[in-house]
This record gives C-alpha cells, sequence and structure tokens, in this order.
C-alpha cells in the first residue's frame, strides 16, 4: 500500500511519473467540461474521504473534482462531525471503520503525527492534504505548474522569500532534491529553515541557499515563490513576526531582480499588501490561479499512483 505523505517518501522516477501523468490527463480533456469524467475513469465505483482539522478551500474543491474526473466519489468530513479519536472511539478504530467504506483518505491536519498514526491503522492509502510540516500535493502542482510554463525543472532556480521554516519551504527543500533544481531561501535568521530539514537538504547533495538578503535570494532566478507568514495555527506574536518579514516582501523592485521572463508563484491563500503586492500577483508574471487549478490535475496523478 503507498501513502503519500511526503515527498521525500518518493524516488525521482516516481515523482516524475507523477507529474507526467498530470500533463497527459490535462491535455487528453481540453474538450471536456469541469466535472465530465477522463474516458478511462480509473477510479470508477470508488470514493475518496477527506478530513479537514483546518480550513481548506482549494484543497477540499481541487480533491473533490479530481475524484469526479477519475470517475469516483468523495466525502467530506469535519472532525467536529464525526468521532475521531474522541469520547469513546480512539484514532485505531476510526482508521479501520474508515478503511472498510472508502477507498483512499486524504487528511488536513495541525500534527504530521496524527497522519502517521491514522496511516498505521487504515488498510486503504492516506495522502497529506497539508500537515504542520509539509504540503506536498502543492509542491507537485506547483512543479507542474511551472513547467507547463517553463518546461524542464531540472537545473533552473527558484526564489523562496519570507518564512523559510513552514509546510510549503519543507516540501520544496525536498522537491529541490528530486526534480533537481536550484533553490534560495530569503528569509531572517530567526525563520530560517530548521536544522532536520537543512541536515536532510545536505544528506542528498540539495543546491540550496540560505540568505538573509532578499536581492541575493530574487537575483536571476526563473521564478519568485512566497507564502502567507503567518501560517494556520502559527503560534507566534504575529505582529513580530509580520515586521521581521517585511522586507522580504515581492514587490515589483525584487522582481526586477529576477530574470525578466520569470514567474511569481504562490499556494493562496494570499495576505495582499504584506507577503505580497497587489502588483505582482495581479501582473502578467503571476501563474497563481493556474497553480490552484492543477492541483486537481497532479492530485489525480496521486490518488492513481497511491492505488497503483
Ligand atoms: N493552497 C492550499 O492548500 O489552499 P487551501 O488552504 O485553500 O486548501
Ligand atoms: N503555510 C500555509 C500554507 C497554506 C496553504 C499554512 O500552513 O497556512
Amino acid at each position: 500500500m503507498k501513502n503519500f505523505l511526503d515527498i521525500s517518501d518518493l524516488t525521482s522516477n516516481e515523482l516524475r511519473a507523477i507529474i507526467e501523468e498530470a500533463k497527459v490527463r490535462k491535455s487528453n480533456r481540453k474538450d471536456l467540461n469541469k466535472s465530465e469524467t477522463d474516458s478511462d475513469q480509473p477510479f470508477k465505483g470508488k470514493s475518496m474521504v477527506m478530513i479537514f482539522e483546518k480550513p481548506s478551500t482549494r484543497t477540499r474543491i481541487s480533491f473533490d473534482i479530481a475524484v469526479k474526473q477519475l470517475g469516483g466519489s468523495s466525502i467530506i468530513l469535519n472532525p467536529e462531525g464525526i468521532h475521531y479519536g474522541k469520547g469513546n472511539e480512539t484514532l485505531k478504530d476510526t482508521a479501520k471503520v474508515l478503511s472498510e467504506y472508502a477507498d483512499i483518505i486524504m487528511l488536513r491536519t495541525s500534527s504530521h503525527e496524527n497522519l502517521k498514526e491514522f496511516g498505521k491503522y487504515l488498510s486503504i492509502p492516506i495522502i497529506n492534504g497539508l500537515s504542520n510540516q509539509s504540503h506536498p500535493c502543492q509542491i507537485m502542482s506547483d512543479i507542474f505548474t511551472f513547467e507547463e510554463t517553463k518546461g524542464n525543472i531540472g537545473g533552473k532556480s527558484i526564489a523562496w522569500l519570507g518564512d523559510g521554516n513552514n509546510n510549503m519551504s519543507n516540501s520544496l527543500i525536498e522537491a529541490a532534491s528530486r526534480f533537481n533544481f536550484k533553490l534560495k531561501i530569503g528569509c531572517p535568521d530567526k525563520y530560517k529553515p530548521n536544522k532536520k530539514i537543512m541536515l536532510w537538504a545536505k544528506k542528498n547533495n540539495v543546491d540550496v541557499l540560505v540568505t538573509k538578503n532578499p536581492s541575493e535570494a530574487a537575483k536571476d532566478v526563473d521564478c519568485v515563490m512566497t507564502d502567507k507568514w503567518i501560517s494556520m495555527n502559527d503560534k507566534v506574536n504575529k505582529k513580530a513576526k509580520k515586521n521581521s518579514l517585511k522586507k522580504y516582501q515581492v514587490n515589483k523592485k525584487l522582481m526586477k531582480l529576477a530574470k525578466s521572463d520569470a514567474i511569481f508563484m504562490h499556494c493562496l491563500p494570499v495576505g495582499r499588501e504584506e507577503e505580497v503586492t497587489d502588483e505582482v500577483i495581479d501582473g502578467k508574471q503571476s501563474v497563481v490561479w493556474r497553480q490552484a487549478l492543477n492541483r486537481v490535475h497532479a492530485q489525480k496523478s496521486i490518488i492513481n499512483w497511491c492505488l497503483n
């Protein structure tokens, strides 16, 4: 059984196959309506259960559409409305019951440990729909979007600005190893990538530069990425964190340092005029709405990878 918990769990070949399948499936359905099924319907008669411990717009809807396009159905659950490791039912028992009803689970959780714990007792695959540690589905969709615009990501360079120690930056570092791109992270000392991920990066020969200088990070890159300064459940002094990240804002001046045809990416939701200016996110270089759309296509191949 294959779980999709972290990019680092998969080989470069497996990840590449997921991206290539997404490209083929997206192009094959150019003339179909948004929720029409793919002709082969690989998920026909099957269902996905999704559990969200935290809010979501994109992950919730894109997985729902992905499952529909694959010919299956989805059930979206709120932990408050079910027995989910609470009261008289353990997480283990909930996992065993869900394994009887569905064919695959997607979990968005505040604790990465919940994914592992839940996964231990499930007899069906589980997909990480964002945890405090990583956001692998988003990064896979971002690789796909990058390649649609700029060709193979191998050898290309990406700048990550702002919070260098969150779920997105962790998954991006893992992806840099598996897809062989260069990464420059511009962030203050206080929000630099944690020791564990940097140790992993070293062991896995990731070409990553961490710098306090935002201009150095953005210089000559093919893509500039950022994320909300305050992640969901980020228990920090918000005002102090925002103040220390101010100079890492992606604005027109910073974008000018990147290659002239560089793209801007953001997983959304966005803190407008905080981590990015309206001018950049609404500008010509921004591909953020396509990133959101491509969640559907990348996740379809992730589901297929788990079930094959
Ligand atoms: N990018 C992303 O995961 O968005 P949601 O929080 O809306 O799912
Ligand atoms: N780092 C952000 C990503 C949102 C999709 C968060 O965890 O809130």
